[in-house]
Order: structure tokens, then C-alpha cells, then sequence
């Protein structure tokens, strides 16, 4: 960046003239993607994706909201090994896949189902080392091995049985002591927080037995908000994230 050399009380008037125009203009931003969200959620068909745009121009750009959007990139990038070789499973929009996780890959390979999601993610979530791929997960998973899958928001979009059959060959799909991380949520008593989602999870330590019988080591822990309460997992058979000897902490 070029430092321009003004007097001080110039740059003042500057930085505070900046400031001001910057408010309006993520206003107006924010207002635009307000519009997206209703037209996008409010009018049938609804997709089965969230554009993370509207997260960051509305929710976070303007209005105080929630920060549980980003807790999910932020704890999955715990779990990833530098340059690593990563499966994504239902990527949606691709914005994790660019913002959080290509900084720390070799290469993703992000997979969703759905050819809308995996058009928007092309069009405005590409990056070099990110691979798009349309595909259902339930049949066909890409012909290599991964030092961490993550299946993150997507694990409760499929049926109990699914997700067994899916662990499996994640297991298969993870080079040694490789990493799978992800997020989901626990359910709410009487009703369903989506119609599209087709298992969710009862607490931390149902979620945990689901998991238990792939991997030696496994994490679940808890975020819990007023209007949702949050699941994270690690699992692998090397060291999960903040384990005693893991080489990223010091503690006593
Ligand atoms: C709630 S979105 C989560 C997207 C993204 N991981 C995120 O955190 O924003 C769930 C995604 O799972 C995808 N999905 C559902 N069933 C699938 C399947 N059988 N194979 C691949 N993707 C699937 C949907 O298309 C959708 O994009």
C-alpha cells in the first residue's frame, strides 16, 4: 500500500469522510442482500444451500448477527494439516471452500449434488486449487485418498443409514491418521429445523456414536445460542485438535 503524506489533521478529516461513505454504502450493500435473502427463502423453490455472501454483507455487514456462520470455517480450519489434501462433501456455495479452507490446502476437492450450487460456487467462490465437482455423495466419492474430509452443515441432510454408509467410505477415503471434521446441529424437541433435513442429531454424545465405530479418537463439543445449539466433531485415528500432544498448543 502507498502511504500518502498528509498533514494530521487532514487525515482525520479524511479517515472520518471515509468512514461515513463506507456506513452508507454497507447500508445500501446490505439492503441489496436483504433482498436476495427474501427472494431467495421466501419464495418456493428454496435451495438447500445458503449463499455465505448474505452472511457477510447483511448479517455481519449490518445487522448485529449471529456468529455461528463463521465458528464453522474457523473450527474446520483447526483440523486441516498444511497443505493438505482436502475432501470438501456438500460444499453448497463454496464460500468456506475460498475463505477458510484453500488457504491451507494443496487442493480441494468440494463435491455438492446439486448443479445450482455447484454453478454459483464456480462462478463466485473459484480459486486455482479448488475443484467443484457435481456429484451425489451417496454414490460416488472421487478416486483418491485425503488428509481431511469435511462435511460441514450436511451430515443431518441424510438418513441414518446413509450417513453409516458415508462414514465408511470417508474412513476409506482418509490417508492415515487423516482428519474428518464438520459441523451440524441438534434438534429442536417437536419440529424439524429444516423439511430437507432427514436426520438430526439427538446431542453431542448421540452424534459421537455415530462416529465411534470408524475412529479411534473423537471429539464433539457444544456451541449453544438462544435460536440454535451447535455441534462440531473431529475424528481420526491420529491426534484431534487440542488433544494433549497435539504440536499446535502449550498448556500446563
Ligand atoms: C446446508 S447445505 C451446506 C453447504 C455448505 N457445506 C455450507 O456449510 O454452507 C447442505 C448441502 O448438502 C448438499 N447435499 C445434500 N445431499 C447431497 C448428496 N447426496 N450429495 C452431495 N451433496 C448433497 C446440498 O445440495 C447442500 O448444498
Amino acid at each position: 500500500m502507498n502511504i500518502i503524506k498528509i498533514n494530521t489533521k487532514n487525515k482525520a478529516k479524511k479517515l472520518e469522510k471515509l468512514k461515513e461513505e463506507n456506513f452508507k454504502l454497507r447500508k445500501k450493500i446490505a439492503e441489496n442482500f436483504k433482498k436476495q435473502m427474501y427472494i431467495e427463502w421466501s419464495i418456493e423453490p428454496v435451495p438447500e444451500w445458503f449463499d455465505h455472501y448474505i452472511d457477510l454483507y447483511s448479517s455481519w455487514g449490518w445487522d448485529a448477527g449471529n456468529a455461528y456462520w463463521v465458528e464453522r470455517g474457523c473450527y474446520n480450519i483447526l483440523a486441516i494439516k498444511e497443505n493438505a489434501n482436502i475432501l470438501e462433501l456438500c460444499c453448497g456455495d463454496g464460500f468456506n471452500s475460498k475463505y477458510f479452507y484453500s488457504s491451507r490446502a494443496r487442493k480441494i476437492d468440494s463435491i455438492d449434488f446439486d448443479p445450482a450450487a455447484i454453478k454459483h460456487a464456480n462462478k463466485y467462490n473459484k480459486k486455482s486449487n479448488i475443484n467443484f465437482i457435481c456429484s451425489d455423495i451417496r454414490k460416488d466419492l472421487p478416486d483418491n485418498k485425503y488428509d481431511n474430509v469435511i462435511w460441514d452443515a450436511a451430515i443431518e441432510h441424510f438418513t441414518e443409514s446413509e450417513i453409516k454408509d458415508i462414514l465408511k467410505k470417508i474412513k476409506n477415503h482418509l490417508v492415515e491418521n487423516g482428519m474428518l471434521s464438520g459441523y451440524t446441529i441438534v434438534a429442536h424437541e417437536t419440529s424439524k429445523y429444516f423439511s430437507l433435513h432427514e436426520y438430526e442429531f439427538k446431542s453431542k454424545e448421540d452424534l459421537l456414536e455415530y462416529l465411534n465405530p470408524y475412529f479411534k479418537n473423537i471429539m464433539v463439543f457444544e456451541t449453544i445460542y438462544e435460536d440454535r445449539h451447535n455441534l462440531y466433531f473431529y475424528a481420526s485415528d491420529g491426534l484431534l485438535p487440542f488433544s494433549k500432544d497435539w504440536k499446535h498448543m502449550v498448556s500446563k
